[in-house]
């Protein structure tokens, strides 16, 4: 009993170091400015997107927030203005859960914006519980997290192309490798829906694409790259009570646990900042990263007839002509 007592109590102050000295460390450190450069996260309201938009918007860019709240993104542009210090920040409205307002957005920004230089596909969610749909009828996790930033990303790339060198960043998630491969039976979880099984699709979804994309950019300055970054602790965990359904005071502990030894939004924020800014990746497309650095991923992840396919049938769905 005093054994396992003490195993327990040694097992939890490992992880506690991990956690706290190790894991949470992550920080970009080059120093490279972005005058005259026009970014575009997507989801900077809150989170890791509204941390990389304070680090860019410091930088010097021009960082356009596109946002499907008007009253959070607006009270996120005052909040991001105040701490970087720069008022090159604009709220655009943007939903990924409808392709109608995709469309719009697009067509707004080529009215607007003479450029841009770094699209960062950062939106995203994990949940609800029960399975729910988009404005489109797609499961809401695909729809939002790949398919919305699927058209966005392809209705923008002409201003990319003609902004290069430019680069695409799509914040996937280290859950891709829970499941292996897409579920193209069931692309819309109508069999089986599972909030993680569904989220993993999705994000496995965001790997496939960005290989996808960058074998099609070849030849090209437009560079893409996925990263997962790392386990932050943010509004992405917005259904977790939903989800567990134990009584608030647990939740509230486990809540406060959480915010004890995961990352912050800022540490979250890291490796896309690096994958937007850092000069020694200009020219590295097609690859997967966390921490910074380039990661081997998955072997669903890595399979080129599956991304294509995914290609394929996304193209249909979001109504795009080959
Ligand atoms: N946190 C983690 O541990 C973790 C781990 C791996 C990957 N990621 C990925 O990191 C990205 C950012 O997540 P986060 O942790 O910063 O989460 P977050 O704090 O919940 O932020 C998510 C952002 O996405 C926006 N969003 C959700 N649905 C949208 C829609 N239909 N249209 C436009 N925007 C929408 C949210 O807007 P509202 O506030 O209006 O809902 C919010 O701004 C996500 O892609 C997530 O999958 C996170």
């Amino acid at each position: 009993m005093i054994k396992s007592s003490i195993f327990m109590i040694v097992l939890a102050m490992i992880i506690y170091g991990y956690f706290t000295f190790i894991y949470g460390r992550l920080e970009y450190e080059g120093s490279e400015r972005l005058d005259g450069k026009t970014v575009i996260i997507t989801g900077a309201n809150t989170g890791i997107g509204k941390e990389a938009a304070i680090d860019l918007a410091r930088r010097g860019a021009r960082v356009i927030c596109a946002c499907r709240s008007k009253s959070r993104g607006e009270a996120a542009i005052e909040d991001i203005k105040k701490t970087s210090g720069s008022n090159n920040v604009v709220l655009m409205m943007l939903d990924l859960g409808s392709l109608k307002s995709v469309r719009q957005f697009a067509k707004d920004i080529y009215a607007k914006e003479e450029r841009l230089d770094v699209l960062i596909n950062n939106a995203g969610l994990v949940g609800p519980v029960y399975r729910d749909t988009t404005k489109d009828g797609f499961e809401r996790m695909i729809g939002v997290n790949h398919l919305g930033h699927f058209l966005l990303t392809d209705l923008l790339l002409d201003l990319l192309k003609k902004s290069q060198p430019s680069r695409i960043v799509v914040v996937s998630s280290g859950s891709h490798t829970m499941v292996p491969g897409m579920n193209f039976d069931d692309l819309m979880s109508e069999k089986s829906y599972s909030v993680l099984t569904t989220y993993a699709y999705s994000k496995l979804a965001n790997v496939l694409f960005s290989f996808e994309m960058s074998r099609r950019l070849k030849g090209t300055s437009v560079t893409i790259n996925s990263l997962h970054p790392g386990v932050v602790m943010t509004e992405v965990f917005r259904y977790f009570e939903d989800y567990l359904q134990l009584p608030s005071f647990i939740n509230k502990a486990l809540r406060w646990m959480l915010s004890a030894v995961l990352r912050d939004a800022r540490q979250g924020a890291q490796t896309v900042i690096c994958l937007a800014v850092d000069k020694s990746l200009q020219s590295v497309s097609g690859q997967f990263f966390e921490e910074c650095e380039i990661y081997e991923t998955s072997e669903a992840a890595t399979n080129e007839t599956e991304a294509k396919m995914l290609w394929d049938i996304s193209q249909k769905l979001v109504n795009l002509s080959p």
